[in-house]
C-alpha cells in the first residue's frame, strides 16, 4: 500500500494500493512523451540514444519500442512500479538482454558507435560503459583494492579490513569505486540508495554529483527512492510496463501531480 498524505491537489489522506497505481499509470502510459520530446530534454546533442528498442529476457518481450536519450555529463533516472522494467533498460545497455530490434548509441555526433550487439565485456573494456549492481556484489574475503580509494578516505580507512566486515553503505561505495577502474564514460546505476542508511544514501548521491559534474560521466540510473533520484537527476522517466508513460527534467516530475500522487506520496 502506498501512503498519501498530501499530494499536490490536496486530496488529503488517501491510500493507493499497487494495483491502483499501475491502473492509473497505465492510463498516463497511453499519452507517453513524442520522440521530439525525449530528444529535448537531451539537449540535442544526445551521447546516448537508445531508438524503437524491443528487448528481453528468452522469447519474452520486456520492453517495448522504448526510446531514451542523455547528454554527455547529464543524468537520467527511471522510476515507476515494481516489474516496469526500469533494471531491464540498464541490463539492455550492458548487453544482459535479448535485443529483438532497435538500436542502442553511444558517442557524441562525430564518434558515434552502435553497441547494441556488444558483450557485455566489450561494452566495458571498449565502449566506455560500466554498470553497477543492484545486489551486493562484493566478493567476501576479497581486499578493498588500495589504488581506487585515495578518491574515498572512509573506504580507505578501512582498506586493511576485508571487503566482507564493511557496512552495507561502504560496500556500496566500493561497489561504485571498482566500476571506475576502467574508467568509463557512462555509469548505469541500479539503485544506489536501496537498503542503506540516510547518511550513506548523502553519501552516496554526493559521489554521483561527482562523477558526473567534476568527472563528466554521462549517468544513467533506476532509483526506487523516487524523490532522491528526481531531486539528483536531470532527466526523469516514469517506467510503466516497459514504456515510457512520462518524460520530463525531474524538476517537472517532482512538481508534476501524477507523479506525486503515484510514486512521491510514500
Ligand atoms: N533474468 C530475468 N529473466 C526473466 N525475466 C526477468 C528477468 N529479470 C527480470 N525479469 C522480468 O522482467 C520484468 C521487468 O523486470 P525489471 O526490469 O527487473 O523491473 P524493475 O526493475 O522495473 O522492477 C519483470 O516481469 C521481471 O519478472
Ligand atoms: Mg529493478
Amino acid at each position: 500500500m502506498w501512503r498519501v498524505d498530501c499530494h499536490p491537489l490536496g486530496a488529503g489522506d488517501t491510500v493507493i494500493s499497487v494495483d491502483e497505481v499501475n491502473r492509473q499509470a497505465q492510463q498516463i502510459a497511453e499519452r507517453g512523451p513524442t520522440k521530439t520530446e525525449i530528444a529535448g530534454l537531451a539537449g540535442d546533442r544526445p551521447y546516448v540514444v537508445i531508438d524503437g528498442l524491443r528487448a528481453g529476457y528468452g522469447k519474452m518481450e520486456i520492453l517495448h519500442d522504448f526510446n531514451l536519450q542523455v547528454g554527455r555529463q547529464q543524468s537520467l533516472c527511471l522510476i515507476g512500479p515494481n516489474g516496469a522494467g526500469k533494471s531491464t533498460v540498464l541490463h539492455s545497455i550492458f548487453g544482459f538482454t535479448n535485443i529483438f530490434s532497435g538500436s542502442i548509441v553511444v558517442g557524441e555526433s562525430d564518434a558515434r558507435r552502435d553497441v547494441t550487439k556488444l558483450t557485455s565485456s566489450q561494452k566495458l573494456r571498449e565502449a566506455g560503459i560500466a554498470y553497477i549492481l543492484q545486489d551486493k556484489s562484493i566478493f567476501p574475503g576479497m581486499t578493498v583494492e588500495e589504488k581506487i580509494l585515495d578518491k574515498y578516505p572512509r573506504l580507505a580507512e578501512r582498506r586493511k579490513h576485508r571487503a566482507g566486515v564493511l557496512s552495507g553503505g561502504e560496500r556500496r561505495l566500493l561497489e561504485i569505486s571498482r566500476a571506475l577502474v576502467m574508467e568509463p564514460d557512462v555509469l548505469l546505476v541500479d539503485e544506489p540508495s536501496i537498503g542503506l542508511e540516510p547518511r550513506f544514501i548523502e553519501m552516496v548521491f554526493e559521489i554521483l554529483d561527482d562523477l558526473q559534474n567534476t568527472e563528466g560521466k554521462t549517468i544513467i540510473m533506476v532509483e526506487q527512492n523516487a524523490k532522491k533520484g528526481l531531486e539528483f537527476a536531470d532527466i526523469g522517466y516514469v517506467l510503466v510496463t516497459g514504456e515510457i508513460a512520462i518524460a520530463g527534467t525531474g524538476n517537472e516530475l517532482l512538481n508534476n501531480p501524477e507523479v506525486g500522487k503515484l510514486f512521491l506520496g510514500g
